[in-house]
């Protein structure tokens, strides 16, 4: 279901300012963003919301904000064909989630396995946010009637979970909500963590080693790669029993757009070094001027105040209809 006028589907995603962002947000998500720009309508939120689900500090929080949406331009968005804008700005993302609150139930949320993994053995103390945190979200999709959300694979459940909500909603209350799909890329949807290649590469993992940062210097860079975890083998090709030199091929592959095969040929007969190595320059080559620019972009915010301000805008004029078609499906008013 496209709106009256909307040419192309609509893709919406975001991004929690929660710390340095990672190799894994930018391969798994941003790029993506970037790359398919011209083929989508395009909203795109760092979403601040989400990050006061758990303890932050809120006199950094502001200027973490600012680095994600600065991280957005940087790696190529353009404000000209995007909505790009902070979550917190545009109150309706708050008001539509308290409102499919009301038809969600526990137990779908409660299987989250997100959940289960943030809270861990706290699951008593942590926030109530941090539960609603995947029915925050369904409200940010559903609020801009997207088709399309492009996320990396972690995030596929959420948006499954929010295509229920949004059907539950429609069976209740009549075709209000456009149900949405994941869309998730085949390369760089799951980049892991260098330290442990069996588990994600993750802002909360307490090792900085684990990940690279887009902020890093091209010394920490290569240091990180170096002391990646592999293996006791010598061949250097992919292989799900070794998941440290897949992870490193994977990253490989997602920079150079090169095939499987190319790569296992490209790197034939040579020794995981020299794999570290190449992955570790590829990295080096696609951050520079992205960090570049996202330096000149924080060094002077008010550019990219006015961005977020005229997002903020435009985003409150889609999500204002949104708002007004539930709250008349729903009886309210
Ligand atoms: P967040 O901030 O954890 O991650 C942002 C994006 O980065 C992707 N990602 C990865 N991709 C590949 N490999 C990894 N190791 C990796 N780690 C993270 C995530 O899949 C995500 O696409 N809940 C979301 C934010 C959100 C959102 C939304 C996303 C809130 N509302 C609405 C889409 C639509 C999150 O925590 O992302």
């Amino acid at each position: 279901m496209k709106q009256p006028g909307q040419s192309r589907r609509r893709a919406f995603s975001g991004v929690q300012p929660s710390g340095g962002l990672h190799l894994g947000n930018y391969l798994g998500a941003i790029r993506n963003w970037v790359l398919h720009q011209d083929d989508f309508d395009n909203v795109f939120c760092v979403v601040d919301l989400h990050r006061v689900t758990v303890p932050h500090d809120p006199a950094t929080q502001r200027t973490a904000t600012r680095d994600v949406a600065a991280w957005y331009l940087a790696a190529g968005l353009d404000p000209g064909r995007c909505i790009l804008f902070v979550q917190s700005h545009v109150s309706a993302h708050s008001e539509l989630a308290w409102l499919l609150n009301c038809v969600t139930p526990m137990g779908w949320v409660g299987r989250m396995t997100q959940f289960k993994e943030k809270s861990g053995a706290a699951r008593e103390s942590v926030s109530v946010g941090l539960f609603d945190y995947p029915v925050l979200m369904a409200a940010d999709i559903l609020l801009y009637d997207a088709h399309v959300v492009p996320v990396g694979d972690d995030q596929k459940q959420h948006v499954e979970l929010c295509r229920d909500i949004a059907q539950a909603f429609n069976r209740r209350f009549g075709p209000v909500l456009v149900v949405p799909e994941p869309l998730i890329r085949e390369v760089g949807a799951r980049i892991m963590s260098l330290d442990d290649p069996t588990s994600k590469m993750s802002k909360s993992n307490p090792n900085p080693r684990s990940r690279i940062e887009l902020g890093d210097s091209p010394k920490t860079i290569r240091k990180k790669f170096a002391r990646a975890t592999t293996d006791s083998l010598t061949e250097v090709r992919f292989d799900p029993e070794r998941p440290g030199i897949t992870n490193l091929l994977g990253i490989f592959r997602t920079l150079t757009g090169w095939s499987e095969a190319q790569i296992e040929a490209h790197f034939a007969g040579k020794l995981y070094g020299h794999l570290k190595k190449e992955v570790a320059d590829a990295t080096i080559q696609a951050l520079e001027p992205l960090q570049r620019r996202h330096d000149e972009l924080m060094s002077d915010l008010t550019w990219l105040e006015s961005v977020l301000a005229s997002g903020a805008e435009r985003a409150r004029t889609i999500a204002r209809k949104t708002l007004a078609r539930v709250h008349e499906a729903m009886g309210l008013g």
